[in-house]
């Protein structure tokens, strides 16, 4: 029997995986720049946890969970996302508390047992800040803003950010009534479990791909009609601080977010160009102010976002930008007796913070000398009974395929000065 990878997931293969730690590094650097710090939660929570704060009606809890019952009959499900798991840690670890801002950044997979598709999995992965404890724009912006720069540095340009506002429960209340009018003659063509369904949330008829609810809602009336003052002043300050920070974005009343805790500000950064097909949302976030209190802590307003790793890989890879994987600068060609020595030499590059490569089989030169153009290495060094002799070694440019003697003593300065 021959294994494959689960259906939905993938391999990161040695060819591919400095991408993602390109990508990785990144964020962090660009996070840690603006004072978030990592924090990293398990693969699996009690599953109560997704139930009350992504909420009972959202897909990703009704349709998408992978949830089970342990050896101990806990219900347990991986985590489908990482927002709530973080709040969860830092409550438990009693870093949450009122007029406190606390900065969290990560790296985590998520779970989400969805129809794969390009650029959708069933284990996927995200990079994501939350920004706990600060009710202003300011901090909705600081978290758009990063995520603007994030993909500037990793030189993903056609984009758009999608901003909308969905205000607090006495404005979702308001709409959900004159939406509901709004779609009433669709709604009467439904079976009683389709118009059910619809009743759940009806914010969501909003971003359907669905042609027959989109004809259903288009002309709809605007959530953002129906915002109550503080929400509308919060929305109007946001825009003023984007505008200031020189990040463009549209106001999309139908970007309303599939997950139940955000109230106010909700936004998706959609890329334009190649590589996505029609899983377009590179990330999406939000504003979450009653979530930590629904996890049974204090009321503390907040606001973060997480982007799709694979998405932003798949444009990146579509529009070829991204670094080129470094070559190894040295691999050392020893054989007989020279294997000691060229053993020691390795070593010594090493501690230089040189890349070398040796062939643990000592084989013959010309096979070393393959497996050395298979590892993409620059140079091949070579120590053989002759160069041992003589206190030199044989130093082999694997591109241009000339070589030269350096001094044995040289040797890690003459590929510094080259690598
Ligand atoms: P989300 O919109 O569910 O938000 O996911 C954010 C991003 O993760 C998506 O835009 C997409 O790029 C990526 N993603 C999600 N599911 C998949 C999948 N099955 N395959 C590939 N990529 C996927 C959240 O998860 C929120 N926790 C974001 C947030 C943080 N809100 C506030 N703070």
């Amino acid at each position: 029997m021959r294994f494959q990878a689960p259906r939905g997931t993938h391999d990161v293969l040695p060819a591919e995986s400095f991408r993602w730690r390109h990508l990785e590094r990144t964020f962090g650097t660009l996070a840690e720049g603006y004072g978030y710090r990592e924090i990293r939660t398990p693969a699996f929570e009690d599953v109560e946890l997704f139930v009350r704060s992504s909420g009972e009606s959202s897909e990703v809890v009704n349709k998408q969970m992978y949830d089970f019952r342990d050896k101990g009959d806990r219900h347990i499900a991986l985590k489908p996302e990482g927002t709530a798991p973080a709040m969860r840690a830092l409550l438990e670890a009693g870093a949450i508390a009122p007029n406190v801002v606390t900065r969290v950044w990560y790296a985590t997979p998520i779970f989400r047992y969805e129809r794969p598709a390009k650029g959708r999995y069933r284990q996927a992965h995200q990079v994501g800040i939350e920004l706990v404890g600060s009710p202003s724009p300011a901090a909705d912006a600081e978290v758009i803003e990063l995520t603007v720069r994030f993909y500037q540095a990793l030189g993903v340009a056609e984009l758009r950010v999608m901003l909308n506002s969905i205000g607090r429960a006495a404005t979702r209340a308001a709409y959900r009534e004159a939406l509901l009018a709004h779609v009433a003659p669709w709604l009467a063509t439904l079976t009683d479990d389709e118009r059910a369904r619809a009743l759940k949330n009806p914010l969501r008829l909003l971003d359907s791909k669905d042609e027959e609810i989109k004809a259903a809602v288009a002309d709809a009336p605007r959530v953002l009609d129906y915002l109550e003052p503080e929400s509308k002043a919060h929305f109007e300050e946001l825009r003023r601080l984007l505008d200031q920070a020189e990040i463009a974005y549209e106001v999309r009343p139908e970007v309303v977010r599939g997950l139940d805790y955000y109230t106010d500000t909700v936004f998706e950064v959609v890329g334009t160009g190649p590589g996505l097909g029609a899983q377009d949302s590179l990330c999406g976030g939000g504003r979450y102010d009653n979530l930590i209190k629904d996890l049974g802590g204090p009321a503390v307003p907040s606001v973060g976002v997480a982007m799709g790793v694979e998405r932003a890989l798949l444009v990146m890879e579509a529009t070829g930008v991204g670094p080129e994987e470094p070559r190894p600068p040295a691999f050392v060609v020893a054989m007989g007796v020279s294997r000691d020595a060229g053993r020691a030499l390795a070593r010594a590059l090493r501690a230089r913070g040189l890349v070398a490569l040796e062939d643990p089989d000592a084989r013959s030169l010309k096979s070393q000398l393959n497996q050395a153009n298979r590892e993409r290495c620059r140079f091949a060094v070579i120590l053989g009974e002759e160069e041992l002799a003589k206190g030199v070694v044989t130093v082999r440019d694997l591109d241009l395929r000339e070589q030269l003697e350096v001094p044995h003593s040289e040797v890690a300065a003459w590929l510094e000065s080259r690598c």
